[in-house]
C-alpha cells in the first residue's frame, strides 16, 4: 500500500493567510498542517508516500518534509520512510492530483489523504483489512453542505454521494481520506469536469458505488478539515489541549 498527500489547490478561503505561503504550511499549534498526513499515514505502516503540490510551494515542502528520513517506517525498523514529490500545475481538482501519482502506485493499492484533514482515527487496522474497492470515512457533522456528503438507504448503505449540496439530504460528511485498490485508475479514464471545472473526487467514489464496491466506514475519533478561519483555529486548539494533557501523563 502506498500513501498520496495531496496539499496542492488555490487555498483562497484562507486568504489572506495564504497570500504568502501554502495552507498546508500554516501552524497547526506546535506543527504544520501538512505533518498530519504524514504522522497518520506513517502510523497506519506506509512508508512510501508523494505529497503532491503545485510548483510555486513544491520547494517549501521539501524544506519543511524533505526524504521523509525524519520518520521510520512502521514495517521495517531500519528503514526511513521514504517521501516523493509530484507538482501539479493547476488546481484541476482532487482526482487529478491523485492521477499524477498512478505512475508512482505502480500496481499497489493506495491511502489518499487530503492535506488539509486532520483525522484522529487509527487508521492501521483500516489499512490492514483493506482487501478490495474503495474504502471512504464519513462521519456525522453539523455543516454537511462544505463536505461530499453521503446518501444512505434504508440498511445504511451509501448509495450516492454529492459535492458540496445546497440542501443536503444526510448529515453524513465524506472526510478526505480514502482508500483505493489499482482499479481507481481505470475507473477515472474518461472523467469529465465537474460544473465548478475540478476533476472531482466524488465523481470517482460513485463509479465505485455503482459497481457495489465502496465501503463506507463510521469514524468514532474527531476529524477537522482546516481550510476555514474557524476550523484552523478550532484544530489548532484541540491538537494543544491533546498535547498538554499527552505532556501531562508522560
Ligand atoms: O475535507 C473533505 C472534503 O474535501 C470532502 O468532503 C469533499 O468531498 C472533497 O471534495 C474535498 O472538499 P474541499 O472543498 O475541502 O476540497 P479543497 O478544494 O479544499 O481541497 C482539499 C485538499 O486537496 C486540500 O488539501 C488541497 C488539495 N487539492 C485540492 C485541489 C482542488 C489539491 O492538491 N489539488 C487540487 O486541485
Amino acid at each position: 500500500m502506498k500513501g498520496v498527500i495531496l496539499a496542492g489547490g488555490s487555498g483562497t478561503r484562507l486568504h489572506p493567510l495564504t497570500k504568502i505561503t501554502n495552507k498546508h504550511l500554516l501552524p497547526l499549534y506546535n506543527k504544520p498542517v501538512i505533518f498530519h498526513a504524514v504522522e497518520k499515514l506513517v502510523s497506519a505502516g506506509i512508508d512510501k508516500i508523494m505529497l503532491v503540490a503545485s510548483p510555486q510551494y513544491i520547494e517549501d515542502f521539501v524544506s519543511v518534509l524533505g526524504s521523509g528520513s525524519n520518520w521510520k517506517s512502521r514495517n521495517t525498523s531500519d528503514k526511513q520512510v521514504q517521501i516523493v514529490y509530484g507538482i501539479q500545475n493547476e488546481p484541476t481538482g482532487i482526482a487529478d492530483g491523485l492521477w499524477i501519482a498512478k505512475d508512482f502506485i505502480g500496481v499497489d493499492s493506495v491511502v489518499l489523504h487530503l492535506g488539509d484533514n486532520i483525522i484522529f482515527e487509527d487508521l492501521e487496522k483500516h489499512v490492514q483489512n483493506f482487501k478490495s474497492g474503495a474504502k471512504i470515512f464519513v462521519k456525522r457533522v453539523r455543516d454537511p453542505e462544505r463536505f461530499g456528503v453521503a446518501t444512505i438507504d434504508e440498511s445504511g448503505r451509501v448509495i450516492e454521494i454529492i459535492e458540496k449540496p445546497k440542501t443536503p439530504v444526510s448529515d453524513l460528511a465524506v472526510t478526505g481520506i480514502y482508500i483505493y485498490d489499482n482499479s481507481v485508475f481505470d475507473r477515472m479514464i474518461g472523467m469529465p469536469k465537474s460544473e465548478r471545472g475540478e476533476y472531482e473526487i466524488t465523481w470517482v467514489n460513485n463509479q465505485f458505488i455503482d459497481t457495489g464496491d465502496l465501503e463506507a466506514v463510521h469514524i468514532t475519533g474527531d476529524w477537522f478539515d482546516v481550510g476555514t478561519f474557524e476550523s484552523l483555529l478550532t484544530a489548532s486548539l484541540y491538537v494543544k489541549e491533546k498535547h498538554d494533557s499527552e505532556q501531562k501523563g508522560s
